[in-house]
């Protein structure tokens, strides 16, 4: 039998006995989602046990607080620059621990009190486990009326409401994925089969038209055996935030590439990883259910989608550039010198770690082409986000 979290695996197992083999999308959705068994849908044991440094994976906000300082300070520009709006919304998808929304609350407390005055803050996960950690964590700001609100699913959210940021951090990465390889027959999909009581992949055609679609444009060049994934589910996210956004900005953060990097041809083996106590294994079918899955993120299909549904696309950038745009030398200038402090904030800019893996997409709706100080450093030039690949 495969190994996981027992319960789920009988469940997957369930579903390829009763209709044939599933597309490793259907797997990885059931592994982290499933709504009782999945890997982020239940309770852990400790709270600490998935995100985090004594979890399977960190992420910046377990870092240092600096990230959430430097978001706080590029939205209250943004509601500078929407004129100060009566309201302003900050969505953050996929809060994880809610940790960031910790930091930029406590920054816009105490730095930006008119902006603070004026901050409705709402998250939006759909494990009801992560919510809960959310609320922990934010506990200090649960008293204060109409600053937080929780919903599990962003279509509970009134369409075209929200004026303000819609702002996410290693979400898109967490979205199940199709995993597609080229053959002797063309490019065919990696589906998931259960045999003598165990997962196994199988090749088979391609699972929907709009895979083979979006395949057209990037796969010209790749060799025989070149296995890659497109997360088709990224774009439709795009699609449904760009529905909500009235006036405003999206701000996304990730792991992730230029279509034209993620797919060039010497990237035989994709990105696909899986995280169980801060080590990575290509071994899906290993801890079902008890390891993370992921993959990195195509920024060109994100940024198309959002310009095919009213987002234009303001700048791209990567995170350390980001930071260095929004005062970051300043910020850690008051740290001290190689304390763990200084040491950790550093580690978000590493230029051949988190500051040049982690990338920042920002787009727009509503408002003249704004100038935003994260994005005045920019290593991209002319046309690195373009892709033919359609949205
Ligand atoms: C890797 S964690 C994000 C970590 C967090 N943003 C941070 O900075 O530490 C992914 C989060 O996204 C949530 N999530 C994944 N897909 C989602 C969806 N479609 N809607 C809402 N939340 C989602 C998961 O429950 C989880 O909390």
């Amino acid at each position: 039998m495969s190994t996981g979290h027992p319960e789920l695996v009988a469940a997957i197992a369930s579903e390829i006995a009763d209709s044939g083999p599933i597309p490793f999308v259907r797997f990885m959705e059931l592994a982290l989602y499933h709504p009782q068994f999945g890997y982020y849908m239940r309770s852990p044991e400790s709270p600490q046990e998935r995100i985090g440094w004594r979890g399977d994976f960190y992420t910046s906000s377990d870092v240092h607080p600096i990230l959430g300082q430097a978001l706080a300070k590029q939205a209250e520009q943004m509601y500078r620059l929407l004129g100060q709006p009566h309201s302003f919304t900050i969505v953050e998808m996929g809060p994880g621990k809610g940790l960031l929304a910790k930091h930029i609350l406590t920054t816009c407390a105490h730095r930006y009190r008119s902006f603070f005055q004026h901050l409705r803050y709402v998250l939006v996960d759909r494990s009801p486990a992560m919510r809960e950690l959310q609320r922990k964590n934010l506990a200090t700001w649960l008293d204060r009326a109409g600053l937080l609100t929780w919903v599990d699913d962003l279509a509970n959210v009134d369409p075209h409401s929200l004026t303000g940021l819609f702002f996410s951090n290693e979400l898109v990465d967490s979205f199940p994925v199709h995993r597609v390889q080229v053959t002797a027959n063309g490019i065919e999909e990696l589906w998931v089969d259960c045999r003598d009581g165990r997962f196994v992949e199988c090749l088979m055609p391609l699972s929907s038209d709009t895979l083979a679609h979006r395949l057209r444009p990037v796969s010209a060049d790749w060799p025989e055996g070149y296995r890659t994934e497109i997360n088709l589910r990224a774009s439709e996210w795009m699609k449904q935030v760009a529905q909500h956004l009235n006036r405003g900005f999206v701000l996304t953060i990730d792991y992730g590439h230029t279509a034209q990097d993620l797919y060039r041809s010497d990237r035989k083996h994709g990105t696909f990883l899986c995280y169980f106590r801060q080590s990575i294994n290509e071994e899906p079918f290993l801890r079902v259910g008890e390891q993370d899955m992921t993959a990195h993120v195509d920024f060109s299909s994100l940024a198309a989608a959002g310009e095919s549904h009213t987002l234009q696309t303001t700048g791209f950038t990567n995170q350390m550039s980001f930071l260095m745009g929004l005062g970051i030398e300043q910020m850690i200038a008051e740290l001290e010198q190689d304390s763990p402090q200084f040491k950790a904030a550093i580690h978000l800019l590493k230029p051949n770690g988190m500051g040049t893996t982690f990338k920042v997409l920002i787009q727009h709706k509503g408002i003249q082409q704004p100038d935003l100080d994260g994005l005045q450093y920019k290593p991209f030039f002319g046309s690195a986000l373009t892709t033919q690949s359609a949205a």
